[in-house]
């Protein structure tokens, strides 16, 4: 994989001449103080605007205990970040794409996070939903840091990072959202220009009506490869992401490089860069893979990102031995707090 096929993947490089079949997006330069917050330690929201959900924001809610106890904590509370012109513009986008939108940066999104979001999703509503998502997540922080760490014609200079090195302009991504039926969703392979495999997008799942439609599901995807993409992306190696919404409407979702850094799902790197896999001039179909029965389940690739086991079990009631610990460090941490507020002033030290 080359540095020019990632930087054609990055998102403002090719939605222009894509947005007709893709969904309608907004893109956002970040100003540099908002980069140096996502990379800083802590999660601060800004103060001026709400979490869309997880927080109750209703006062009357709050028993005096807890009132009191958000009185206490308000003095220890570290600089709230600030970006008035960037905000505005999130808002005004966020209002332009019809209230909720799917946040990303130039190539990855923030589904590792998408726990901590509404529904267990990557939906935002409100300034303070993107925030929390873009904070949380690893992905976000390998487009910030890492976006050519796979290339092999990228040698990294020790003294700069990889942003300051090429001078990458990084980019909020915001997508007007669209509630995805995830089995309606496929991979493409492109080798040498020409589709040469298709996967279900969601290979943990066996989908029956994938396996049972097979043959019409390829023919919408191979008819929208030779009519929007083929030749219009300016690389012969790629692979593409789409959702077939329903029979004969497909929506292009995503470019990606065609390499280690991009997921081969249920085919593998080793048969993709293979000969076999090289197009065969009569071949009219690319050969498409889904998972057939439950027995070709595989794991979840964001399994690993999920909701913490302890905090389900809190949550659940499923061992209640959790939350009585949880329940004495509260107070363990209360108590020193209070005493460290008696010894000094408060040295700024960023709450999580
Ligand atoms: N506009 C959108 N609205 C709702 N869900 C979306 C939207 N765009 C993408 N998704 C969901 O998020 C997943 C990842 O999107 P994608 O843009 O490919 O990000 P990444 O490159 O991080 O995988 C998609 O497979 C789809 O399920
Ligand atoms: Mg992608």
């Amino acid at each position: 994989m080359k540095i020019e096929e990632v930087e054609q993947c990055s998102f403002q490089n090719w939605y222009n001449n894509f947005k007709n079949v893709s969904v309608k997006s907004i893109i956002l330069p970040l100003p540099d103080d908002f980069i140096k917050y996502i990379l800083a330690d802590g999660i601060i929201l800004p103060k001026s605007t709400n979490v869309s959900h997880v927080v109750s924001t209703n006062d009357s809610d709050l028993s005096d205990e807890e009132e009191t106890w958000e009185e206490d904590t308000d003095e220890a509370e570290p600089e709230a970040p600030y970006f008035p012109e960037f905000d505005q513009s999130i808002e005004n986008a966020i209002e332009s794409l019809g209230g909720k939108v799917f946040p990303k940066l130039n190539w990855s999104s923030p589904k590792d996070a998408s726990w901590m979001g509404f529904n267990y999703s990557c939906c935002c509503t409100s300034i303070s939903d993107i925030y929390l998502l873009l904070k949380s997540s690893n992905f976000i922080i390998h487009d910030i840091t890492q976006p050519y760490n796979l290339c092999d014609d990228f040698i990294q200079d020790q003294s700069l990072s990889e942003i300051e090195q090429k001078n990458i302009p990084l980019f909020l991504v915001l997508r007007k959202w669209i509630d995805i039926d995830t089995s309606g969703e496929f991979r493409c392979f492109v080798k040498e220009n020409k589709l040469i495999g298709v996967c279900q997008r969601e290979h943990s799942a066996f989908f029956e009506h994938i396996s049972l439609h097979k043959a019409e599901i390829l023919e919408d995807l191979v008819t929208f490869f030779t009519e929007k993409v083929q030749f219009k992306f300016p690389l012969p190696y790629y692979i593409y992401d789409v959702y077939r919404k329903k029979k004969g409407k497909v929506i292009l979702i995503d470019f990606n490089p065609f390499g280690k850094v991009t997921d081969s799902l249920l085919f593998t790197w080793e048969e993709l860069n293979s000969d076999l896999t090289s197009v065969d001039e009569n071949d009219e179909y690319p050969e498409f893979r889904c998972v057939e029965d439950n027995y070709g389940v595989q794991p979840r690739t964001l399994s690993s990102y999920a909701v913490p086991t302890d905090i389900i079990d809190i949550s659940t009631g499923e061992d209640s031995f959790k939350l009585v610990d949880l329940m004495k460090l509260k107070i363990e941490t209360q108590n020193e707090s209070s005493d460290d507020e008696n010894n000094a002033e408060s040295n700024g030290t960023q709450n999580e």
